[in-house]
């Protein structure tokens, strides 16, 4: 890809995508890398080819080399090879069934069993055993993730996270014999994409990025504005929970995630994570 070709693929995406007139400088460098960050979709349907093990191992390993807080390292990835582990896991999420299709499966899991140990081969008191500790390696295991995300997108891999691995994470954790002190924080569905799937749009720059600090603004105002955008563009394929809360004249953004939000889900998430032997005060 040229540079020219790049400066407006990124214009193209990202005015799709926010809604506003980009000029891109084609000498800026580096834009070819930039265009596939700017053009991200989610993927959800693959061909039936497999990956190498050796390919997965590089991305994995070019995931890894990501920012750690403090380097303490505390991602591992599961690579859920597995058809009987990984069926286990998909049973939990009844309603994403095309997660078995895909051809590889991951599991991005926050380990903080490490830490403690250190503290204990070192006879170091571990007087920091509180929410951070959590905070830390979930915060580390979303940088690899989107960072696999990333190196699998540059080889020409698609990829879709699956945080609904949570919903039941006592099975999870028992299917793949998470250790004390390790959780899931996402699967990831890997493959050669069937389909180039879309650009989906996002609140506009004006809502999301800050100059400074926050001031006085007009929220409502620009979440219905991205709402009429979205259905403009975008807009739902069906409406949730129909049964519960009727069909709704004009279905945008904010009611699709009201209704997803009005069912309680991973209420026990704390609890779960809190018997794998982390303090969340
Ligand atoms: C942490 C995380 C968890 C996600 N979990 C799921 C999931 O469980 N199922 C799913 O189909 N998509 C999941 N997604 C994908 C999002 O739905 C997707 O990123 C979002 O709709 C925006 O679409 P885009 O990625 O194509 O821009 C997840 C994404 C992230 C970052």
């Amino acid at each position: 890809m040229t540079q020219q070709t790049a400066a407006r693929a990124i214009a193209a995406a990202l005015e799709e995508r926010f809604g506003e007139t980009f000029t891109v400088d084609p000498q800026t460098p580096g834009l070819p890398a930039l265009a596939e960050i700017a053009s991200h979709r989610s993927h959800r349907r693959f061909l039936p080819r497999p990956i190498s093990p050796e390919l997965l191992r590089l991305l994995c390993a070019c995931a890894l080399s990501a920012p750690s807080k403090s380097d303490l390292q505390q991602c591992d990835i599961v690579i859920v090879g597995d058809a009987t582990i990984r069926r286990t896991i998909v049973d939990t999420i009844p309603d994403m069934p095309w997660i078995m299709d895909a051809p590889a499966f991951l599991m991005f899991v926050g380990n903080g069993a490490r830490l403690p140990l250190a503290a204990k081969l070192r006879e170091k008191p571990f007087p920091n055993d509180h929410l951070d500790q959590f905070f830390n390696a979930a915060v580390d295991a979303a940088i690899v993730l989107a960072t696999f995300m990333r190196a699998a997108a540059a080889v020409g891999l698609g990829s879709c996270p699956i945080s609904a691995v949570r919903d039941h994470p006592r099975i999870v954790s028992a299917a793949l014999r998470l250790p004390q002190r390790t959780f899931p924080v996402a699967g990831l569905c890997v493959g050669w994409p069937a389909e180039a799937g879309a650009i989906t749009p996002r609140l506009s720059l004006a809502t999301t990025v800050v100059e400074n600090a926050y001031g006085t603004r007009d929220v409502l105002g620009e979440i219905d504005a991205y709402d009429r955008r979205r259905a403009a563009l975008r807009p739902y394929r069906r409406q949730r929970s129909v049964a519960r809360w009727g069909e709704a004249k004009f279905y945008g953004w904010s009611e699709d995630k009201a209704r997803q939000y009005a069912e309680p889900t991973r209420t026990d998430f704390g609890a779960f994570v809190r018997g794998k032997g982390f303090c969340l005060d």
